[in-house]
């Protein structure tokens, strides 16, 4: 049974700074954070966005031609998840009207639990080939101020269908994993912002990428050369430059002559929406995908391969298929435009909000900023509201504190 990707889109907010103005404020060249780094913006998220409404507003553009009531599961794969308890799902299957009869949970390995999704979905449609399940990733990315990982700042989120109608990607049966218990980057519950090591979380990169593939390589036989494309996990888009030279000098040391293609070219075409975007965690390499089937030329019916990295740390490298009518599906445009549209923030309206990252007490309106179709209206007596842009949700005024 052929299994995979019917459909995929993603969401950013309405907000970006440059980083050229980044770079300005903290006294860097440039070039550091543009060729270095391989990055030119960052999306900023205002208070009332959220990895719910993202992910919703990701879910509502995937759904556009898939029957809602076909959805017998959503997963929410997110590492900025809003509660410790009630699962983000259950927030998003209320705001696209799914059926009552869809499941709704999160799961979290870092930036990788979109993968474990995937495979799950994978699983569940095997069992029940008339099913869909929609796949949700939303990350906000959140450094410390003035430190080397703000540059790599970012935030979105990534809504798939996995059915037996892969329009878009069939999944290969054969993946490759590393799992290793590795301080690389973290984030405790009492922090808004991620703890990394940056070297080290690069090294672990790198080195679960070769692990994954000997994996992969093992299982399926298949060798580099057998790839027309490649996608990365992208904490930053030379991460995947960086990461795809090591894949082939990995190749080259166990597949001799075999690897020969120009490397740059198999994956620069993913690059694109990250370098406008930044880190998305989740949804990074699902962003990559959807770069790289919206910019290269015809991939029909050619393989690609990918790999998926959550700090900690899980990697996964796996392949796919693409549809041989793959682009009657895309939705190019609206993902061009949307990261057209978006509003420039000077720099120190980024710095304002940064400062107000998000609700911190159990009553509060959220200010009304420049969001999708939902917005989190405010929090009353520990509840979260959400609400359609347009139609209030009325919160309360918070009781004055006695
Ligand atoms: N012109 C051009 N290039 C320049 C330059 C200039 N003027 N100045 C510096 N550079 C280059 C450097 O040579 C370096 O390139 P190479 O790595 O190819 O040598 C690059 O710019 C970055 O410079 P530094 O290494 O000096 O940068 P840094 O120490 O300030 O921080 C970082 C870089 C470690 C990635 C930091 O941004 C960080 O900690 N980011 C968050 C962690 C992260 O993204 N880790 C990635 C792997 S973990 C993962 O993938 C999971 C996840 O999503 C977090």
């Amino acid at each position: 049974m052929n299994i995979g990707i019917e459909a995929l889109s993603f969401y950013v907010p309405r907000y970006y700074l440059d980083l050229a103005a980044l770079a300005a404020a903290r006294g860097v060249d440039v070039d550091k954070y543009c060729i270095g780094l391989g990055q030119e913006k960052m999306a900023v998220p205002p208070p009332d966005e959220d990895v719910i409404t993202m992910a919703a507003n990701a879910g509502t553009q995937v759904l556009t031609h898939v029957d809602r009531n076909s959805i017998d599961t959503i997963m929410f794969a997110t590492e900025s998840g809003v509660d410790q308890s009630k699962a983000g799902a259950i927030f998003v299957h209320s705001l696209l009207d799914l059926p009552s009869t869809c499941r709704a949970f999160e799961i979290k390995q870092a930036c990788c639990s979109s993968t474990a999704a995937l495979d799950m979905a994978v699983a569940l449609v095997h069992r029940h080939p008339d099913k869909k399940i929609l796949i949700v990733a939303a990350d906000v990315a959140r450094y410390g101020f003035c430190t080397p990982g703000e540059p790599t700042q970012g935030a979105g989120a990534v809504a798939m269908v996995v059915s037996s109608s892969p329009r878009l990607v069939q999944l290969d049966n054969e993946s490759g994993s590393y799992t290793e218990d590795v301080m690389d980057f973290w984030r405790p519950n009492y922090m808004d912002e991620a703890v990394v090591d940056g070297k080290l979380s690069i090294r672990t990169y790198l080195h679960a990428l070769g692990e994954s593939w000997q994996g992969y390589h093992r299982q399926s036989g298949r060798g580099l050369d057998e790839f027309e494309r490649f996608c990365y996990h992208l904490p930053f888009t030379r991460m995947g430059e960086k990461a795809h030279a090591h894949l082939l000098a990995i190749g080259a040391a166990t597949e001799g002559g075999a690897v020969s293609r120009e490397p740059i070219c198999r994956v620069s075409d993913s690059l694109h929406y990250n370098r406008q975007i930044g880190n998305s965690y989740t949804a990074s390499l699902y962003i990559s995908l959807s770069s790289m089937l919206e910019h290269a030329d015809d991939l029909s019916g050619q393989r690609i391969g990918l790999f998926s990295y959550g700090s900690g740390c899980m990697a996964s490298f796996f392949s796919g298929i693409v549809g041989n009518r793959y682009q009657e599906w895309l939705t190019g445009d609206l993902h061009r435009d949307m990261l057209g549209d978006r509003v420039e923030l000077s720099y120190e309206a980024y710095e304002e909000l940064y400062a107000q990252s998000g609700p911190i007490t159990g009553d509060c309106q959220t200010p009304v900023h420049d969001t999708g179709q939902f917005r989190l209206a405010g929090i009353t007596g520990h509840k979260r509201l959400y609400e359609r842009v347009g139609a209030s949700a009325a919160v309360p005024e918070p009781e004055p504190v006695a």
